[in-house]
């Protein structure tokens, strides 16, 4: 994958009506996008395969929605009001301002494309007997820009895990990085820069400052004792959420990766103390069986455990997904401990406790949470979708392989032609279906491009109808993924589309 392939995704993502810039005719906002018509249904697929295979599937998970807005106590509380911060860096010739790691991970990167070069260059002089694991272990060019990869990421990640902001600033002038936009090295020093939005609330004594959400975690924290009293849960049980998110994130050119206003899918999963290890692993694996179901390859997924781990963790560990710029995570799945309760319990003068009748003894419990980014997720199966097929005779498509339940449709009826009734007919085979399923109709263009449209926006199953079927009741079906093509009875459709496309054969491979 490539940066040509990320330039295609986000070309395609707003020609096809699935990702828009925000307040585009005012020339965006940065960080900030629009889901269209094709992203919104994909996005409501991804969030209903989550909440179905966490809800649904689990007899002792229950959903809630919570508020946005919280009592601002909340995020004192959790830890957000003094250390959800990232070191940023203003220049002080642009005025721009730059998330200082940022800064030098990009600089990484050209490292690493240099590397890429080399490599390309190699395979082209070699041809088939290009080795490329001994070019890469063996080269002097790769060698060299590999040591410096190591050597500065090292650095990098030792002066963040200290929050030694002096560092940071060091290691910027050392590299001599400059501004990616003015080319002036004339840097600030680097600060703390806390991520949260905050505004006001109207009370009776006067203005409140509140924030918006940075995580809809603590929503599920507040509300724990609610859900476990009134729906009379037992240890161990979990709560989901998915909802907005909001986070002053200070970025640039990474589409829907890193946005200002996000959403997540999280659930925590309440356990006795002492149990959470047990439960960690269970979860770090349940949630990777979620993601290959989709039928990803593996090789495009990996682990990273934290070595280092946050003051109220006691383990931790990401689910990356391979996208067009480099493996990055898409999931964390966090032991917690009592950190959150045990904190709301003491600003808020609360109990929340457990009373557990097996021990006859009341006690905080753990938390095991599973946090996604949904956003996040569109984009792993954008980056994992996007193909461009070469058909020979000079044909080629574009098509989106999105696993076929998550389309935005998962089929699209196409008469012939709008005449000789098959229009009608068209139209009674959608008006069945759509009780089912999301179907697109189109009588318009020819069927070649049709199909087509079709194949960029995913729908994995057409449905042709033409002049036989007015005599003989049955329709040609054609896949989007072989284009293969076959001829079935308008009565079987509805079976046949389930079995292919459904959310319950998806969630079926889940059980
Ligand atoms: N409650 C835990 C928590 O919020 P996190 O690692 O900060 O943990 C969880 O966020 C997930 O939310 C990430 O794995 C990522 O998928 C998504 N996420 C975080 N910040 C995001 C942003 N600015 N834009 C899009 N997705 C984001």
């Amino acid at each position: 994958m490539s940066e040509e392939h990320f330039k295609h995704i986000l070309s395609h993502s707003k020609e096809y009506g699935f990702v828009f810039q925000s307040s585009e005719i005012y020339d965006g906002l940065a960080a900030v996008y629009d889901y269209g018509q094709n992203g919104v249904a994909l996005k409501n697929n991804i969030r209903e395969y989550w909440w179905k295979s966490m809800v649904q599937l689990h007899e002792n998970i229950v959903g809630i929605d919570a508020a946005i807005f919280m009592h601002p106590k909340t995020w004192k509380a959790s830890g957000h009001v003094d250390g959800f911060n990232d070191p940023m860096i203003d220049n002080k010739d642009s005025k721009k301002r730059y998330r200082a790691d940022v800064l030098i991970e990009e600089h990484i990167e050209k490292y690493v494309q240099k590397i890429e070069k080399e490599v390309a260059k190699g395979k082209k002089r070699f041809g088939e007997d290009f080795d490329e694991e001994q070019f890469r272990t063996t080269n002097p060019n790769v060698q060299r820009n590999a040591k410096k990869v190591k050597e500065i990421n090292s650095k990098l990640r030792e002066a963040m895990d200290d929050g030694d902001l002096d560092d940071l600033k060091e290691l910027i002038e050392e590299l001599g990085i400059a501004d990616p936009i003015s080319g002036s090295k004339n840097w600030t020093d680097v600060r703390q820069f806390n991520l949260m939005y905050s505004t006001q609330m109207s009370a009776t004594d006067g203005e409140n400052e509140i924030y918006l959400r940075p995580e809809t975690a603590q929503g599920i924290f507040v509300n724990y004792l609610n859900v476990q009293k009134t729906g009379r849960m037992k240890l161990p049980f979990g709560i989901a959420q998915t909802g907005k998110a909001f986070r002053n994130e200070i970025v640039a050119r990474q589409f829907i990766m890193r946005m200002k206003e996000f959403e997540q899918m999280e659930m925590q999963f309440f356990v006795q103390p002492g149990s959470e290890m047990e439960w960690f692993k269970y979860w770090k694996e349940e949630r990777m069986k979620w993601h290959k179901n989709l039928g990803i390859e593996e090789s495009k997924y990996r682990y990273h455990d934290h070595v280092k781990l946050a003051h109220y963790a006691n383990a931790a560990v990401d689910i990356e997904f391979q996208f067009p710029f480099g493996f990055k995570e898409v999931e964390g799945i966090h032991s917690r401990t009592d950190f959150d309760l045990s904190q709301h319990q003491e600003f808020s003068g609360k109990k929340l406790q457990y009373f557990d009748p097996e021990k006859n003894q009341n006690y905080v419990p753990y938390v095991v949470e599973t946090s996604i980014g949904l956003d996040r997720m569109f984009l792993v199966l954008m980056s994992n979708s996007l193909q461009h097929e070469d058909l020979g005779d000079g044909q080629s498509r574009t098509l989106l392989r999105l696993p076929a339940a998550l389309a935005p449709f998962q089929c699209a009826i196409l008469p012939l032609t709008k005449k000789d009734g098959l229009a009608e007919m068209g139209l009674k085979i959608f008006n069945e279906l759509k009780l089912d399923f999301n179907c697109y109709y189109e009588d318009k263009d020819s069927i070649g491009k049709r199909y087509r449209r079709q194949d960029a926006i995913g729908t994995p199953i057409c449905i042709t109808v033409d002049h036989d079927s007015l005599d003989n009741d049955d329709v040609t079906i054609r896949f989007r993924d072989s284009m293969e093509q076959k001829r079935v009875k308008i009565s079987e459709l509805s079976t046949i589309i389930a079995r292919e496309v459904s959310m319950k054969e998806l969630l079926r491979k889940l059980n």
